[in-house]
C-alpha cells in the first residue's frame, strides 16, 4: 500500500477531498495532508488531523520534530495529490514558485510521483494562462485529473468541476496499480484515434464526430505503464498528449491512416483502432470548389468504399500480435461487435454504445462491454475515458506474448 501526501488548496471542492482521503485510507494506504493557508480558512486542519491521526503540515516554520519538515514529508511520500488544486497553486508549480508549506514541499517532491486534481470555475479553467500552466505541468511529466463539466459552485454548468469522489479514487488506484508494476515495459503500443476526413473538393470533406478522447487516453496509459506508444492521430477536438514515450502521427483520411498502420505495425506487439474511420469515400476530389448552378436542387457524391484497416490487419497479424477494435453502434450493439470480432480477426472488440444524447462521441464517460471469442461478454459500468483506458491497458498486458 502507498504513502500518499494530499495537498489541499483553498478551493470550495476541497470538502470531496476528504471523502477520497478515507476510501484511500479505507484501502490500506497512509495518508498524510498539507494545506495552504485558504484551505484552513474553508476546513479546519484539526478535522484532517482527526482523519489521518497525523499532523497537518500548515507552515514551513514551526511544528513537528524536523527541522525541515517540507523535506521530510516530500521524501516520505509515494506519491503527492494536490486536492483539489487552485488555478494558484497549478501556476506556482507550473513556474517553481515555493512560498509557503504547500508549493515548497511540491517543489522538493519528485515529477513522477505528483498528480494535480484541478477545481475552479470554468472560466477560470478555460483562461488561456490556466491552459498553459496545465500544458506546462504536463509537460513535465505530471498527471492530470481533469475536471468535468457540470454544475459549479457558482449555480451554472461548466468544465471545471472535481470529478466525484469515488471516481477520483479509482483514478488514484488505477495510478498507483500502474505505476507499481509497469506492466508493458519493452513492448510497442500502435494507437489510432480521432476520425478521419475525405476530401470532396478544397474547401469540404466527410467526417465524424469523433474526439480522439478514447484513443488519446489508451496513449497515455500504455506510455504510463511503460510501453513506448505510436499514435496515429486523425482529427480529434481535445489537445495532443504530450509525452516523451507517445510518437505522433498525423493523418488525414482513411488512405493516409492506412499507409501509417501498415508501416508501424510490424514492430508493434499490440494494435489498438480506437479511430472513427470514414467507411466510404468521394470516388473523385474536385479540384475547385463544387459551385452551386441554377435550379440544381439536389447534389449527388458517388462515394466508394475505403479499405477496412483493422480487418486488412487482422488478417495478416502475427501470433504474437493482439489486434483490439472498436464498435460504435446505435442498434443491437452485442450482435453487431460481435460480427466486427469474427469479422475482422480481431482479438478484442470494445463495444459501446453511441447513440443519442447519452452516446460516448465526444463524451468525458463511456460505459463499454469486452467481447472475446470462446468467452462471455464483460460488462463494465460506466465511468471516464481515462479510467476505462487504464484499466484496457492492465486487461490487454495480461493478455499480450
Ligand atoms: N475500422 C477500420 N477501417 C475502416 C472502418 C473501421 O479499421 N474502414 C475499424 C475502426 O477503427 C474500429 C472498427 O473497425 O476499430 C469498427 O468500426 P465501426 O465504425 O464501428 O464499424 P465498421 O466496420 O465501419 O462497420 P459499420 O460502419 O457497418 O458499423
Amino acid at each position: 500500500m502507498a504513502k500518499i501526501a494530499v495537498y489541499m488548496t483553498g478551493g470550495i471542492a476541497l470538502y470531496k477531498g476528504i471523502e477520497v482521503i478515507r476510501s484511500l485510507e479505507k484501502s490500506g494506504n497512509q495518508v498524510r495532508v498539507a494545506m495552504t493557508e485558504s484551505a484552513t480558512k474553508l476546513v479546519s486542519p484539526v478535522t484532517l488531523h482527526a482523519l489521518t491521526h497525523q499532523p497537518v503540515l500548515t507552515t514551513l516554520w514551526t511544528q513537528n520534530d524536523s527541522p525541515v519538515p517540507h523535506v521530510e514529508l516530500a521524501d516520505w511520500s509515494d506519491y503527492a495529490v494536490i486536492l483539489p488544486a487552485t488555478a494558484n497553486i497549478i501556476g506556482k508549480m507550473a513556474h517553481g514558485i515555493a512560498d509557503d508549506a504547500v508549493s515548497t514541499t511540491l517543489l522538493a517532491t519528485a515529477i513522477s510521483k505528483v498528480v494535480v486534481v484541478p477545481a475552479m470555475n470554468s472560466n477560470m479553467w478555460n483562461n488561456p494562462a490556466v491552459q498553459r500552466n496545465i500544458k506546462q505541468l504536463k509537460n513535465d511529466g505530471i498527471k492530470i485529473i481533469e475536471p468535468v463539466t457540470g454544475l459549479l459552485a457558482e449555480g451554472y454548468q461548466g468544465k471545471g468541476r472535481l470529478p466525484e469522489p469515488g471516481e477520483i479514487t479509482s483514478q488514484l488506484e488505477a495510478i498507483i496499480s500502474t505505476q507499481n508494476s509497469k506492466q508493458l515495459p519493452r513492448k510497442r503500443v500502435l494507437i489510432t484515434a480521432g476520425g478521419t476526413r475525405e476530401r470532396i473538393d478544397p474547401v469540404r470533406f466527410i467526417g465524424n464526430r469523433s474526439s480522439g478522447k478514447m484513443g488519446i487516453a489508451l496513449a497515455n496509459a500504455a506510455a504510463d505503464a511503460g510501453a513506448m506508444v505510436d499514435l496515429v492521430l486523425g482529427q480529434i477536438t481535445v489537445p495532443e498528449p504530450v509525452n516523451p514515450r507517445i510518437k505522433i502521427y498525423h493523418v488525414e483520411s482513411t488512405e493516409e491512416m492506412q499507409s501509417a498502420v501498415t508501416t508501424l505495425f510490424p514492430s508493434a506487439n499490440i494494435l489498438i483502432m480506437a479511430a472513427a474511420v470514414a467507411d466510404f469515400r468521394p470516388v473523385t476530389i474536385a479540384k475547385q470548389k463544387i459551385k452551386k448552378v441554377d435550379g440544381q436542387e439536389q447534389l449527388g457524391i458517388s462515394l466508394v468504399k475505403t479499405t477496412d484497416i483493422l480487418k486488412t490487419v487482422g488478417a495478416q497479424k502475427r501470433s504474437d500480435q493482439l489486434v483490439v477494435g472498436f464498435a460504435a453502434e446505435t442498434t443491437d450493439l452485442l450482435q453487431n461487435a460481435n460480427k466486427k470480432l469474427t469479422n475482422k480477426n480481431a482479438d478484442l472488440i470494445i463495444a459501446n454504445n453511441v447513440a443519442g444524447a447519452n452516446g460516448a462521441f465526444g463524451s468525458d464517460l463511456d460505459q463499454i462491454t469486452i467481447l472475446q471469442k470462446n468467452s462471455e461478454p464483460i460488462f463494465w459500468p460506466k465511468m471516464t475515458k481515462v479510467n476505462v483506458a487504464v484499466k484496457l491497458i492492465q486487461l490487454l498486458a495480461t493478455k499480450v506474448k
